[in-house]
């Protein structure tokens, strides 16, 4: 029974030292050329390996992202479990870039870079926090933790999903009417939705019509789910006064994009949150142990719903 490592090298290193000693009965490898494919009985990946058919025992797939798109599910066999990274690294630093984000379009942040660039010493009107609506796309583990760490601020904060949830604080909703409400008082709309059949194109010129004038949108989910065009229409004609983008379709973005240069836009690399090997192999290690002991892992995907 080993553990195959199908990642970067200095991750491998921690999840290798971490390993041996969370999980000292486990065989590790980091060589799918030398590794007997037939004791293969757990893999980590970013992608579904091409050569995933030689490992015949395989029993759990784990993505070393949150996300599990870039897997090709069909390609991986039913009975293999597949399992996305839930840690606390991942966590955190989703926690610290939607806050920046949040808090660079209450303050006005892209205004006063503008003004900046142009020397303009101009104060503009200030909201409260209190008079910003916050709205979030997704409760899930990195929705919630968001919401948690923005709540001190004080304003008033509301969150969408499939299910219903309860979350102190947070006014919840869920379905297509849950939906329209959510919108309407979203002055800061924050994308971390799974990318799905559901979800691609989710956010498009509907749904930017449907949130207040001079709203402003964070994108940290998955590039497919934003229609380009649309955020640059909207942000052109004012209804939208600004956004964060931090993934796109496609990555890298070509250098003749219009986001590179659009004022209302502040751009980063899809670097909102990155997996730590630490917190990672120490995620990865609980979860075997989960399984060893008959429960289900932290993070299972419900192939059918594809998140
Ligand atoms: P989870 O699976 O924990 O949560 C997903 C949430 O989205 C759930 O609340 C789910 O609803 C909701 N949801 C899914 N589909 C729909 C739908 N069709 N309609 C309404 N709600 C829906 O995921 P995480 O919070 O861990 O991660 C979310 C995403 O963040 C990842 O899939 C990834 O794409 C992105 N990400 C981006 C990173 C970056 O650096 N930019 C880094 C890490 C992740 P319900 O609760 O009802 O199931
Ligand atoms: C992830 C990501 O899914 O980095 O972890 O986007």
């Amino acid at each position: 029974m080993t553990f195959l490592f199908n990642s970067d090298a200095r991750r491998g290193a921690v999840f290798q030292e971490i390993f041996a000693r969370e999980l000292p009965d486990l065989p590790f490898s980091m060589e799918p050329a030398s590794v007997d494919p037939d004791a293969v009985r757990y893999l980590i990946s970013w992608t579904v390996p091409a050569d995933l058919p030689r490992y015949r025992n395989l029993e759990v797939l784990f993505s070393i992202g949150a996300g599990v798109d870039q897997f090709q599910i069909d390609e991986v066999p039913d009975h293999v479990k597949v399992v996305r990274m839930v840690e606390q690294g991942i966590v955190r630093m989703m926690q610290e870039y939607v806050t920046l984000a949040v808090l660079a379009l209450h303050r006005n942040l892209p205004a006063y870079l503008g003004q900046q660039r142009d020397r303009v010493w101009k104060a503009l009107p200030q909201l409260q926090a209190p008079e910003r609506r916050i709205g979030v796309l997704g409760l899930g583990v990195l929705g919630r933790a968001v919401l948690e760490r923005l709540r001190p601020f004080g304003f008033p904060l509301s969150g969408w999903s499939r299910s219903q949830h309860e979350i102190e604080g947070v006014t919840c909703h869920a379905g297509d009417a849950g939906l329209a409400v959510m919108l309407a008082e979203a002055d800061i709309l924050v994308c971390l939705l799974p990318l799905t059949d559901e979800t691609r194109g989710f956010l498009d010129a509907d749904l930017f019509a449907r949130l207040p004038q001079g709203a402003a949108v964070v994108h940290t989910g998955r590039g497919p789910q934003l229609d380009h065009d649309a955020l640059i229409a909207a942000l052109d004609h004012g209804h939208l006064s600004g956004a964060v983008i931090d993934v796109t379709d496609p990555e890298p973005l070509p250098a003749d994009h219009a986001f590179w240069n659009h004022p209302g836009i502040m751009l980063t690399p899809h670097v909102a949150s990155v997996t730590q090997p630490h917190s990672a192999a120490r995620a990865v290690a609980d979860n075997i142990k989960r399984m060893r002991a008959g429960l289900d892992p932290v993070g299972l995907i419900d192939r059918r719903r594809g998140y």
